[in-house]
């Protein structure tokens, strides 16, 4: 631990909270990319693989990663899907080209084995519909295949495929980064708006208890970032539940300390977004507000990216199997931060992505399944954090970062009325000093909650503190 030292102090009060912790804030990604689903949860002939050709290996981690929710199949692989491809009988499924990330698909695992994937993992299915090459009508259909009950073409097709009740999939997301200049079916924010409309309605007719989730910027760095969801929820800004904010951060280039400071432009993202959706809102006079849906948020390290070679479409090449240290696990225990802090308007986040593809979670073909450094404060923070977001203000110094000031110690708490826990958790952005944090509590009504703590964090380091007496 280093002799250096820099004071920190914090106030706890149960009577300041933020908004709830929702489960789905520990969702995750799992998109046919490189060997996200091929040989990473899905890999029939391998020793730990079940009758379906799920890794029971990669299973038990992703349980142990505690990740509430899994959006599927992209990001970019979706916006040249045809989700027909990828149920009912495997000898009948054609292999494709996948134009998104210039592969091979075989389609041996679609939407029938994701759903049994989630009911074996404990996760909830979140699915992506394509509006880059598809549109209204194959969106209609897979919700009717999906969630109708039976007596219909579509509902009686998904149980001739063995699945009797509904997969009853609640959140849908309208297309994937359709900003993007390189997206299949990139189009205007307008235009995207109106086809996310049409698109979202018709599929409430078929079940209107769904949520839905627009189309926001590919990245906050977007030129257009802000403009696009200004002009795409004036289109569908009563249709929709959520607008989307993807959020990569890379190492390269930048000191540890810089890099760290990079959770702070999620912050500021997510409260341009937040300003963004509220002012049409206010313009359309509508009493909703929406969410912001962080479906993608992690380190990537961009600048190893490969462009793939033209002449070759191979079955799931290995892709951004990006290796972490500690620093990215520090870095994800702060974005993990930042998400808490805006629980009153982040319901549903997803670290991106789950297995292999910048992931917590890696395998080896034929071989074994590991952790990563960055699953640790994953898990550890999922785990930990429930009930109620508290308001924590630390009184700390800042430093200066691209982003502006940014404070060396960053910090959330939650608190669980239901057992008294309450759960603090910490990043030391500094290079060089062990931050001196003293916590004190006030209010509690467990009484033997209340008084003052003093801890100590390592630089460069993050940690889950339980203050609380659980009941
Ligand atoms: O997660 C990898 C890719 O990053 C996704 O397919 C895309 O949505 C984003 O640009």
């Amino acid at each position: 631990m280093s002799t250096e030292t820099f004071d920190v102090a914090i106030t706890l009060s149960p009577d300041f909270r933020v908004g709830r912790v929702d489960p789905r804030l520990f969702g995750s990604f799992l998109e046919h990319m490189g060997r996200a689903v091929h040989g990473g949860v899905f890999e029939p002939g391998h020793p730990e693989a079940d009758d379906d050709g799920f890794r029971t290996d990669v299973l038990d981690l992703v349980r142990r990663l505690g990740t509430t929710a899994v959006r599927y199949p992209g990001g970019s692989f979706v916006s040249g899907y045809r989700w027909e491809d990828g149920v009912g009988p495997r000898e009948h499924r054609p292999t494709r080209l996948d134009l998104a990330w210039h592969a091979t698909e075989t389609n041996a695992f679609g939407t029938d084995e994701l759903m049994r994937w989630c009911r074996r993992a404990d996760v909830e299915p979140m699915l992506a519909v394509n509006l880059g090459t598809r549109g209204v009508q194959e969106a209609v259909d897979l919700v009717e295949y999906c969630n109708h009950p039976g007596g219909t073409r579509l509902s009686d097709l998904r149980r001739a495929h063995g699945a009797e009740d509904p997969y009853d999939v609640r959140l849908w997301f309208l297309g994937n980064e359709m900003d993007g200049a390189w997206q299949i079916g990139h189009r205007p924010a307008a235009d995207y708006g109106r086809l996310a409309a049409a698109t979202g309605r018709a599929m409430r007719m078929v079940d209107p208890r769904i949520e839905l989730v627009a189309c926001g910027s590919w990245a906050p760095a977007s030129a257009t970032f802000a403009t696009w969801e200004s002009a795409v929820l004036q289109e569908c800004y009563d249709t929709v539940d959520h607008i989307s904010l993807h959020s990569y951060h890379d190492p390269t280039g930048r000191t540890p300390a810089a890099y760290l400071a990079t959770a702070h432009e999620l912050d500021l993202a997510i409260d341009a977004v937040v300003a963004t959706a509220d002012h049409v809102g206010a313009a359309l006079r509508s009493p909703k507000r929406l969410q912001v849906a962080v479906d993608e948020w992690n380190v990537w390290y961009r600048s190893r990216w490969i462009d793939p070679d033209p002449d070759r479409w191979p079955q799931a090449p290995p892709l951004l199997e990006d290796t972490y240290d500690d620093l990215d696990a520090t870095m994800v225990a702060s974005l993990l931060v930042t998400l808490l802090r805006h629980a009153d308007r982040v319901s549903l986040a997803c670290l991106a992505q789950l297995v292999n593809v910048i992931a917590p979670i890696r395998t080896d073909p034929g071989g074994a399944a590991w952790r990563q450094t960055t699953f640790e404060p994953f898990a550890r923070i999922a785990a930990a954090a429930r009930g109620e977001v508290l308001r924590v203000e630390p009184r700390v110094a800042t430093y200066e970062a691209e982003a502006g000031e940014v404070p060396l110690l960053d910090a959330t708490a939650t608190y669980d009325e239901e057992n008294g826990a309450v759960v603090l958790v910490l990043v030391n952005r500094s290079v060089t000093s062990t931050a001196r944090t003293r916590v004190a509590l006030r209010g509690f009504p467990l009484a033997t909650l209340d008084g003052a703590r003093e801890l100590e964090v390592a630089p460069l380091s993050w940690t889950v503190v339980d203050l609380g007496q659980r009941a």
